[in-house]
């Protein structure tokens, strides 16, 4: 470990810890996007994550490594897997999924063959996908199969040979199944493939195009992943090149269920409509595993994709999200934060009650740059406020209710400015008496679960160190706030080498927090 970590430091390295999350999951240098091969595996929870460790920017994948006893503390291992085989040349090992068998890990992961401009003349396309497996005995040090790819040309006309990847892994009464993203090769439909193997390790077999695209659903699907939950069956994918200027979606890269029935024997899931994960600026390619005790737990990437993350002129990029619970309650998708993360309270909390607010208000201790918040607001009788999050004179966060229902994120004035994408998101809630919100603040990032998950709204920020403030505004007579729970939030994931410079901001400024 130590050996690579010097090895990796003489190409990059993190220079200033003032973005760099405290309890997040993000690679120690260079670049990170998708979440990979989330599972339990010998009493750990492992998660592996797209990786370019040489410099911050997207580069041939690797499979970077973080290991957890109880997925609130985190701590780093070697790089899992590198791109140094025929089949994966150029891009790398891509996205995919973990999964136990005989006691050993396996990770099934696609090979991203991308051609030279020559190549890609001579044989007419850029890239090609196949589908691959490496396998472990300790969790730690992985073996590339020598039957990979297991999954190549599948010669199916509705299917795009050059996009068909990040297989999801599962068992189910005594076979294998994975789920592919892919598109049909006109590019026009996004779509779902299944594939079934009795033995994992040796031979799949195509079963069916599972799931696809109506025409509104974009032209290709990423990251599939499959879980029942709450007696549902649930399909986790990413749609991109969705049409947004109808307005139907925000971005044209989103992330989402679909929820209904997967049926076994001819491969077709009959499914609902399409729902969001999360609603904020930055949420991508989220990964599910079941935990022990039957949960089934989420972390997606808390970026996107061709928007600025100034994160890359201090050496790094990208982070995940906390790990969240799925649930489906009346049909819909809902996430709340696991709670294994109240582990990192570790101070005092600060709590309130019953306040009511009639102007611009902070309350002593409710500061900083990473911590949580829980609020109950009685919106009937507040009926329009804001919060500003990493405030300061010249910048903020805000966060806008008004109890018709409208819920608003700017982030128009949070600090660095995020070009590639608009900055104000505004979403409509279903209004109650009671506004629940469950927030988290690390540094460069936001993620606000409201009403128990009903609705979750995520985004990177840049402001500056010391804008630490917390500021409550009555935008329409007063705020009452029912119940206020602040916690600061422990050092989740210790950086291998910038440890020492991660300072505690409100001892060095302690003014900030008057
Ligand atoms: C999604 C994605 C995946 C792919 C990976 C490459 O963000 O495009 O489909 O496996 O990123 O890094």
């Amino acid at each position: 470990m130590a050996e690579q970590i010097l090895e990796l430091k003489a190409f990059s390295q993190v220079t200033d810890a003032r973005w760099y999350p405290r309890y997040h999951i993000a690679p120690p240098f260079g670049w990170c996007n998708d979440p990979n091969g989330m599972c339990y595996y010998k009493g750990q929870y492992h998660f592996f994550y797209q990786h370019y460790p040489y410099e911050p920017r997207w580069g041939p994948m690797h499979w970077g490594h973080v290991v957890s006893d109880d997925l609130a503390y985190w701590k780093h291992l070697p790089i899992a897997l590198k791109p140094e085989e025929a089949y994966e040349k150029g891009g790398g090992c891509f996205s995919g999924s973990a999964i136990e068998k005989d006691g050993e890990l396996w990770l099934m992961y696609t090979g991203h063959l991308q051609a030279s401009p020559e190549e890609a003349e001579a044989v007419g396309f850029p890239h090609i996908e196949f589908q691959c497996l490496a396998h472990s005995e300790d969790g730690i040090h992985f073996k590339k199969s020598e039957k990979n790819p297991v999954i190549e040309d599948i010669e199916n006309n509705e299917v795009s040979i050059n996009d068909i990847r990040d297989p999801k892994v599962w068992e189910h009464n005594g076979k294998y199944y994975a789920v592919l993203g892919s598109r049909t090769p006109d590019m026009a439909h996004g779509q779902i493939l299944l594939f079934e193997s009795k033995d994992l390790t040796k031979s799949w077999k195509f079963k069916a195009i599972s799931a696809r695209s109506d025409g509104n659903l974009g032209g290709m699907w990423e990251c599939p992943n499959f879980a029942e939950i709450d007696g549902q069956d649930v399909l986790v994918f990413s749609p991109m090149d969705l049409r947004t200027d109808d307005g139907k979606f925000y971005y044209d890269k989103v992330a989402g269920v679909l929820i209904g029935k997967l049926n076994y024997n001819t491969g077709i899931f009959k499914h609902g409509d399409f729902q969001y994960l999360d609603k904020g600026f930055d949420f991508y390619a989220p990964q599910i595993m079941e935990t022990p005790d039957g949960r089934t737990v989420m972390i997606g990437w808390l970026d996107m994709w061709n928007v600025d993350m100034h994160e890359t002129r201090d050496g790094w990029a990208g982070q995940m999200t906390i790990p969240r619970v799925l649930g489906v309650k009346d049909g819909k998708i809902i996430s709340t934060p696991a709670k294994e993360l109240e582990k990192l309270r570790k101070w005092k909390p600060i709590t309130l009650e019953n306040v009511v607010v009639d102007e611009a208000t902070s309350f002593e201790g409710v500061s900083g740059e990473a911590y949580e918040l829980v609020l109950t607001i009685d919106a009937e009788k507040s009926k329009k406020f804001s919060i500003a999050l990493r405030a300061s004179e010249l910048e903020q966060t805000v966060l806008s209710y008004n109890s018709n229902g409208t819920f608003k994120l700017d982030r128009t004035k949070s600090g660095e400015v995020i070009n590639g994408m608009t900055s104000v998101r505004e979403i409509q809630i279903e209004p109650k008496d009671k506004l629940k919100l469950h927030i988290f603040v690390d540094r460069s990032s936001l993620e606000v679960f409201i009403n128990d998950g009903a609705e979750v709204l995520s985004a990177r920020i840049y402001p500056k160190r010391t804008s630490q403030k917390v500021i409550f505004t009555p935008e329409n007579g007063v705020l009452e706030i029912d119940s206020l729970e602040y916690y600061k939030l422990d050092f989740g994931i210790p950086h291998p080498h910038i440890k020492d410079t991660l300072v505690d901001v409100t001892k060095e400024f302690p003014f900030l927090n008057k």
